[in-house]
């Protein structure tokens, strides 16, 4: 019987040793198991009456030592996991530290003009159209009324694709007006912005590469008189309620007649003094009546149908909002001039 005993408790210590313990709640699982009021060593001291006699002061030894056992383990795991707590509160959750700001990115200038352009068409119904940047030649000019020898189509100001002839990198957004004229039926209103291309020297003025909005308005009885509304709107929209605008008579092939549209900044302040070079005036961008062979190169009878195009360009109204005054910053993306527009919309 005895030493029935003091096998049972050799057993426990051992057990005591090696247990796996992880966790806070596995710890106090150990505490009441081995040392709440009503743990399991407890008991084991009332056998001491079975121990002969002999033996008795060594099964009591024996006992403590498992009660020692337990009581030093669970004094490791406490300690060790109070460690861990506290290295969790220090770095990882303090709940009263500020919170670390949001790094926000930035929209780029071009992006930032161009959805607003896009919006304020949108606002009178024009929905966007987006086409290719590598176009066919058709597309680009031929459809847009630009006779073969027209000097736009000299290789000093497009970029045609190797060994190509009739494939080449957009000049303008107007091959969108011939993309949607050829597979939608009038009435026709979209905005098209988009990347196009020339073979210009590159210079605080000019780049081989920019962003342009075009603008087509196809319908039955389409005038003169509905395109100046449209844009009086649209540069009231865009530079103030109180904005004039004027039309000087300029040329398209694509349009006729054809204008330039000016707004009108006035000469007062230094910064529309240098805009407008001392005029007043503002040029903002080409229009013009949807010229007839245009119409009947997209397959669309001209003696129903009228329409009205105009083309923006977007790096110099980016520039002249945001006082750029080198275009090629525009396409370098340096963050020191990007992070410059992180709270415009
Ligand atoms: N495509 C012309 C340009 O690139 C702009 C324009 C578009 C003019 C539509 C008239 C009508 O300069």
């Amino acid at each position: 019987m005895s030493q029935e005993l003091f096998d049972r408790v050799n057993i426990l210590i051992r057990e005591i040793d090696t247990e796996e313990v992880v966790g806070a709640e596995a710890i106090e699982a150990f505490r009441i198991r081995y040392l709440g009021t009503k743990n399991i060593i407890k008991p084991i001291f009332g056998e001491i009456k079975n121990i002969d006699n002999t033996r008795k002061k060594e099964f009591g030894q024996l006992l403590n030592k498992a009660k020692q056992t337990a009581e030093e383990k669970f004094q490791t795991l406490k300690s060790s996991s109070e460690a861990a707590d506290d290295g969790v509160k220090k770095a990882d959750i303090d709940l009263t530290a500020p919170p670390r700001p949001l790094q926000l990115g930035a929209r780029h200038p071009v992006s930032i003009v161009m959805n607003r352009i896009i919006d304020i068409f949108g606002r009178i119904g024009f929905t966007v159209a987006e086409d290719r940047e590598i176009e066919e030649d058709w597309f680009n000019f031929t459809a847009m009324n630009t006779p073969e020898d027209h000097p736009a189509r000299d290789m000093q100001d497009t970029f045609y694709l190797k060994d190509s002839d009739s494939m080449l990198l957009r000049t303008h957004t107007s091959s969108v007006q011939a993309r949607v004229m050829t597979t939608q039926k009038p009435p026709i209103r979209i905005i098209a912005p988009g990347r196009v291309y020339r073979n210009e020297t590159i210079s605080a003025r000019s780049h081989c590469q920019f962003h342009q909005i075009e603008g087509l308005y196809v319908d039955e009885g389409v005038s003169f008189a509905d395109m100046k509304q449209t844009l009086l709107y649209f540069a009231r929209e865009m530079y103030g309620p109180e904005t004039d605008i004027r039309l000087r008579p300029s040329y398209f092939p694509f349009t006729e007649p054809s204008a330039e549209m000016d707004v009108w900044m006035g000469t007062e302040t230094e910064e529309a003094y240098r805009l407008t070079k001392g005029t007043g005036w503002l040029e903002v961008l080409g229009c013009g009546m949807v010229d007839p062979q245009v119409l009947i190169n997209c397959e669309i009878d001209p003696e129903k149908y009228s329409g009205f195009a105009f083309g923006i360009g977007i790096e110099r109204s980016a520039m002249q909002k945001y006082n750029i005054n080198d275009i090629r910053m525009i396409f370098e993306n340096d963050v020191r001039f990007l992070k410059q527009f992180r709270s415009v919309v």
